[in-house]
């Protein structure tokens, strides 16, 4: 375990646990995209990872900006965000119900990363690193977007989900 010793190794460390839980994401949202049924879901799960691939750029130039080797921490809380995605992805029930749970998967993802960008842009305003701040905003944008696209989707997935049942 390293030690932690200023505001800065911190916005480091937050950085590596992003840059960590983003490549995650990159490999967990094929999946999910394969497993949406609802063709709308589908495609804006396979955006956001094309947007989820320039989220893994922003940070690399986050690190270069802060002159800071690019590593990767296993992000936990991703780890786990993501087996439940998994357990989403695994549904064998009807496809809109899969749609509606994986829907609910991607918001828990999705709020975790607007918690984590939060407080690492925070982080960066208070030590001046204006052009960290300015990456890190982009990406928080696109993250609040996909969350609010998700909430949009949810609304006809869900009404589906209320209609599905098996026999
Ligand atoms: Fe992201």
């Amino acid at each position: 375990m390293t030690k932690i010793t200023s505001l800065r190794g911190l916005l480091i460390d937050e950085l590596m646990d992003l840059y960590g839980a983003e490549t995650q994401l990159t490999r967990a949202l094929p999946k999910m995209a394969a497993a949406a049924t609802d063709e709308a879901l589908k495609q804006s799960f396979s955006w956001h990872l094309y947007e989820t691939e320039g989220h893994v750029e922003r940070l690399e130039r986050a690190f270069s900006i802060l002159e800071e080797p690019a590593k990767t921490k296993t992000c936990k809380a991703m780890e786990g965000l993501i087996a439940e995605g998994k357990e989403a992805v695994n549904e064998k029930g009807p496809g809109a119900v899969r749609d509606a749970n994986l829907i609910g998967a991607a918001q828990r993802v999705e709020h975790y990363e607007i918690a984590a960008y939060g407080t690492a842009r925070a982080f960066a305003e208070l030590l001046g690193e204006m052009e960290v701040v300015a990456l890190l905003t982009e990406t928080l944008h696109e993250e609040a977007a996909t969350d609010e696209k998700l909430t949009g989707l949810s609304k006809s997935v869900n009404e589906n989900a209320l209609h599905s049942f098996t026999v």
